[in-house]
């Protein structure tokens, strides 16, 4: 068993720099022994439930493939599919689940109800999105970082272009500063990460040696630059109406290859969590030109097509650092 048996994954804040950083070697260690045919299932016999209050590709189907290799099964809950906040309570379903389940997925809007139910569930719960916070996402590109450079994390710089407001900007931010890197938040001031985030993440830095930057100044903010990411401008749950406002704000902090070279970096690495809108390749892509005529948002199909981009690496990556979780909290 390891020291994080039972521990519940939340937020980032929850985890000491140590424990962070374990999640993440694990991860690599699973990922290794996946490729070379030799992993070994720790979980036979386990059940994990996995609810979803909102659609997903990468996190639903990441669970349930680190699940299915090391032994264990899944029961899917669809966003319309149970009862959960509707017709029965955070707090009776968690109760419900914690009897039938050894771990927890949920995909929401609420932190305060991922917190609720894992206060209530008595197994492990794993966050797998809410409004605030993205962890699983986190372990899943600091993964990504150590493959794609040679640097320690500590010597990364990491920008993040964009709405900084919701789960990426916040999670890139307090997890850049828990691992000691030189990360920047590179938006418009109304879409700065909220003052209680900034404040946590300021602590953090100070104890891990990280550097924080918040600026509006794209120049500034990517000099020399590792990696660049970036997220969609308008997220889950969102209603149509801000695509406007958000487009006519944030065009400036579009990634693309001359912010790349703004880096001053050949060698930069391009990040986005997936999914994102840099082509005309979905419905709401065709919708978006039709009405405000971008081709394209947070990232051009230019730079998302590139060397650069590791985003598939990144996609990759959530299954084996979500893996890493539930063997880190389930395995005895
Ligand atoms: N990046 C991510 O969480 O993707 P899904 O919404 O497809 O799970
Ligand atoms: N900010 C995005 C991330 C999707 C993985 C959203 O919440 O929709």
């Amino acid at each position: 068993p390891t020291a994080l048996l039972g521990r519940h994954f939340l937020k980032e804040l929850d985890f000491t720099e140590e424990e962070f950083r374990g999640l993440v070697e694990l991860a690599a260690e699973l990922k290794a022994a996946k490729k070379a045919g030799t992993e070994t299932q720790y979980l036979r016999g386990r059940n994990i439930a996995l609810v979803f209050e909102k659609t997903s590709t990468r996190t639903r189907c990441a669970f349930e493939v680190a699940a299915a290799d090391q032994g264990a099964h899944t029961t899917y809950l669809d966003p319309s599919g149970s009862q959960i906040g509707h017709k029965e309570s955070v707090r009776d379903t968690a109760r419900v689940l914690g009897r039938m389940f050894d771990g927890i997925e949920y995909r929401g809007d609420s932190q305060a109800k991922v917190e609720e139910l894992a206060a209530y569930a008595g197994v492990p719960v794993y966050n797998g999105l809410t409004d605030d916070w993205h962890p699983t996402q986190m372990l899943a590109d600091v993964l990504t970082m150590t493959e794609h450079s040679d640097k320690p994390l500590g010597e990364l710089a990491l920008a993040y272009l964009g709405d900084a407001r919701f789960n990426m900007g916040n999670s890139y931010l307090v997890t850049g500063a828990l691992l000691g890197m030189d990360v920047r938040i590179v938006a418009p001031k109304a879409y700065w990460p909220a003052e209680d985030v900034v404040t946590h993440a300021r602590k953090l830095a100070a104890a891990s040696g990280a550097r924080i930057t918040l600026t509006e100044d794209v120049p500034e903010g990517v000099s020399g630059a590792d990696f660049v990411a970036t997220d969609v401008w308008v997220s889950m749950g969102e209603p149509k109406e801000v695509w406007a406002e958000r487009i006519a704000a944030l065009s400036p902090y579009a990634v693309t290859m001359d912010v790349l070279r703004a880096t001053g970096n050949p060698d930069v690495k391009f990040l986005h969590c997936l999914p994102a809108f840099h082509d005309l390749g979905t419905q709401v892509g065709r919708e978006i030109h039709e009405t405000y005529g971008r081709d394209s948002l947070e990232v051009t199909d230019e730079v998302f097509e590139s060397a650069h981009s590791v985003v598939f690496d990144e996609a990759e990556n959530r299954l084996h650092t979500i893996k890493a979780v539930l063997v880190a909290t389930l395995a005895r």
